[in-house]
């Protein structure tokens, strides 16, 4: 009877095995992909069925001479473009929001017609835009993209916008439909389906920005069970349909605490990508904290805006190299999972590259840049194909054009197509370690480096001046290199010569003006490496993807702490197991591989249960002076286990109604916890209310409300 069981697993193991050969590639696993960030309207007309259809008539200019009303680009267009992406190197699409939008136009400010062909005001998060795919809203073009990306091995991130739907005082007023029945709307809002608080004035302030419009959108109100559950089977119809991630829009703009169940819902259902836009000029933003603390707990990496502005000041502008390396450092300490971190050179809501330098050096040594440094790089359609146009500045909506041609023959398509199969190769690109080599105003010479992998990058941006390299060290091997690039961007080789600690020197050279060079070496068998864990938190029961090196092509085994978990799936580089059973909190995950050989650790929290999203209010909390801050703290992990630091601990709290303070915050479904407020003074000082610890019971679905009154 044992015997017949083992037996029975060893079958399953097989199966699941096997079958994982022909389930597409984990999105969960997303550090060696490059992402292609594309406007569906603006990419190609597929079809010309779709582009004037009758629910959303005179949307559409045959001419493209006014920028903001739909040109033709749709779904069917992309899928017929799918080789020239793969060509490019590209392994992830993300789309503009494909849902349903708007169907009315909303004259501007001089009386022009404009049109929501940029997808970001939704009317039903259930059906696809007319636009976009047929003039029924059906699924059909969206689920031919998606089978003919994953053919051709590329994934497919939709950027989904759960924060408003349509414009608050004009058009359909904000009119929401669930797969094309009515909801509710803004104006006569009896559900209360929306925030009413007015626009977003005070762009560092948590409460508004959170709780107010942003430019006049209607703002969703997550903690209402009916748009909580909308929001959650909204976008696991798209998990239904096949995407591998999402790109959230405005994340610093919907509910912080209710953007948690929000990751855990999609984790739950199946394997994800997810990164969210937070918007921030640089470190020294007021928020910049929060953000961090946001992309390490929500289970939401950001997009690096921070990077993005230095790139843009290095590159473009004529800023010195320490910015970029200042940022990537300060990052590092910052963000637990930076290779998660998405980098970009420029997107839809920003003056292109060219633009702001209209200098090919430049864009091709920002495009090596990105693509081998730390984090998944993104690129802007259009950018392989010098797209620009700098009417008033270039920004929106100018930074939009229409695709200019699919030539396959620039410089930038080729660094791009090269540089993404270095990333697929070799995992110091992914997963490696950053460290300056050699830095100027005008060089950077970094190294990622992986276990035994490495990567050197030389790039000299200065248009006309060379400069000698002296006295530089790498983790590279004695031998002679040849630049992986074999010249594209000018570079050349160099000597490593024998030194000691992981710093051999290399032979003096001279780093001609405007080049890029790129020298790497591949480890061969070692014991197993993991570069990769996604998500980096579930409760029981959550598949996890670990990726990296050397797990050898028979399973091994999987431990969380001590606890084995159950194999789903194993190749030479990426796992998937299941969240075992386990007291909440974090463990360290390792691989053993099939004779015995362990791997390094990397961290995974372990939650108690799903998560719900409950709304805390504390009356009449203990005085505050500015810059102290309420917080909760309470019995599991999601609460930060009795925590009292600002990183640990659950908030800051809101105070829209000083001193009474609330968050939102997601919370292990059906479990009864235990919890206390406390105030962080701005010296760090904590002083905790007195009492019993207040006990809840949280709902197995839907939200939660606690209210209790500060205990003295
Ligand atoms: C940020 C998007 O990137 C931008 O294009 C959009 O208009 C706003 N969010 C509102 O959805
Ligand atoms: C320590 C605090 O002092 C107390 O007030 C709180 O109830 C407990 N932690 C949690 O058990």
């Amino acid at each position: 009877m044992r015997k017949l069981a083992k037996c029975f697993t060893v079958v399953s193991i097989l199966l699941s095995i096997h079958f994982s050969l022909f389930s597409n590639a984990h999105g969960a696993d997303f550090k060696r992909e490059v992402i292609y960030q594309i406007m569906t309207d603006r990419f190609f007309d597929g079809s010309t069925a779709n582009n004037n259809p009758a629910q959303s008539s005179g949307l559409y200019d045959a001419t493209k001479s006014n920028w903001r009303l739909y040109w033709g680009g749709d779904l069917a267009g992309i899928q017929q473009k799918m080789s020239y992406l793969a060509g490019l190197g590209v392994t992830a699409i993300w789309i503009s929001p494909p849902v349903d939008n708007l169907n009315t136009n909303i004259p501007d400010g001089q009386g022009n017609p404009t049109a929501s062909y940029h997808g970001y005001q939704a009317r039903d998060f259930k059906r696809i835009e007319e636009h976009f795919g047929d003039v029924n809203n059906t699924w059909t073009d969206f689920d031919n993209l998606v089978t003919a990306a994953h053919q051709n091995g590329i994934k497919v991130i939709v950027d989904f916008a759960p924060n408003h739907s349509t414009q608050d005082n004009a058009g359909e007023y904000g009119a929401l439909y669930d797969n094309g029945s009515f909801l509710g709307n803004y104006t006569n809002d009896t559900n209360g389906y929306f925030h009413h608080n007015g626009n977003i004035s005070d762009w560092n302030d948590r409460y508004q920005l959170q709780y107010y419009a942003l430019f006049d959108l209607a703002d969703l109100n997550q903690e209402n069970a009916t748009v909580d559950g909308y929001l959650k089977a909204a976008v696991q119809l798209f998990q239904q349909h096949g995407v591998d991630g999402f790109r959230i829009d405005a994340v610093k703009h919907a509910t912080w605490g209710w953007e948690y169940s929000f990751a855990n819902s999609i984790y739950t259902y199946g394997d994800s990508f997810l990164f969210g836009e937070w918007y921030q000029g640089n470190t020294s933003d007021p928020l910049y904290h929060d953000s961090y603390k946001f992309a390490n707990k929500s289970g939401i990496s950001v997009l690096d805006f921070p990077l993005n502005t230095a790139i843009r000041d290095v590159f473009g502008s004529n800023n010195g190299f320490s910015e970029i390396d200042g940022v990537i450092s300060q990052e590092a300490g910052n963000f637990t999972w930076k290779e998660d971190l998405v980098t970009f050179i420029d997107n839809h809501d920003m003056a292109r590259f060219l633009t702001v330098n209209n200098n090919n050096n430049r864009l091709h040594e920002a495009l090596a840049f990105t693509l081998t440094s730390r984090g998944i790089p993104c690129i802007y359609y259009g950018t392989e194909q010098y797209l620009h146009n700098d009417t008033n500045g270039g920004g929106d909506p100018y930074n939009r054009p229409m695709m200019p041609g699919f030539g396959t023959t620039t410089t930038a398509y080729q660094l791009i197509s090269q540089l993404s199969t270095l990333r697929h190769n070799n995992p110091a690109v992914p997963y490696g370690s950053m460290g300056q080599r050699w830095i100027n105003n005008d060089v950077y010479i970094f190294e990622r480096k992986f276990f035994g992998s490495v990567a050197l990058v030389a790039i000299n941006k200065n248009d006309t001046s060379s400069y000698s390299i002296s006295g530089l060290s790498t983790a590279l091997p004695v031998g002679t290199y040849n630049d992986y690039l074999s010249g594209l961007l000018g570079g050349l080789s160099i000597t490593v010569t024998s030194g000691s600690g992981g710093n051999n020197p290399v032979t003096n050279f001279t780093l001609p003006a405007h080049t890029v060079s790129v020298w790497q070496f591949t480890e061969g068998s070692a014991p197993p490496e993991i570069g990769s864990i996604g998500p980096t938190s579930g409760q029981s029961g959550v598949k996890v993807t670990i990726a990296g090196r050397n797990f050898g092509s028979s399973a091994g085994s999987v431990k969380f702490g001590a606890t084995t978990a159950t194999i789903n799936s194993w190749t030479p580089t990426q796992i998937v197991c299941t969240t075992p059973s386990l007291t909440n909190g974090i463990y360290n995950v390792t691989v053993t591989n099939s004779s015995g050989q362990v791997s390094n650790s990397i961290q995974y929290t372990v939650l108690t249960a799903k998560l719900i999203p409950v709304t805390f209010t504390v009356y009449n909390a203990t005085p505050t002076q500015i810059g102290d801050y309420i917080f909760l703290t309470g019995s599991t992990v999601e609460l930060g286990n009795w925590s009292t630091t600002w990183d640990g601990a659950v908030g800051p709290m809101l105070p829209p109604n000083y001193p009474n303070w609330f968050l939102n915050a997601s919370v292990p479904a059906g479990q009864t916890i235990q919890f206390k407020f406390i105030k962080i003074a701005a010296n760090g000082s904590v002083t905790w209310e007195a009492g019993n610890n207040h006990q809840y019971t949280v709902p197995t679905s839907g939200t939660g409300y606690v209210n209790v009154n500060w205990q003295y």
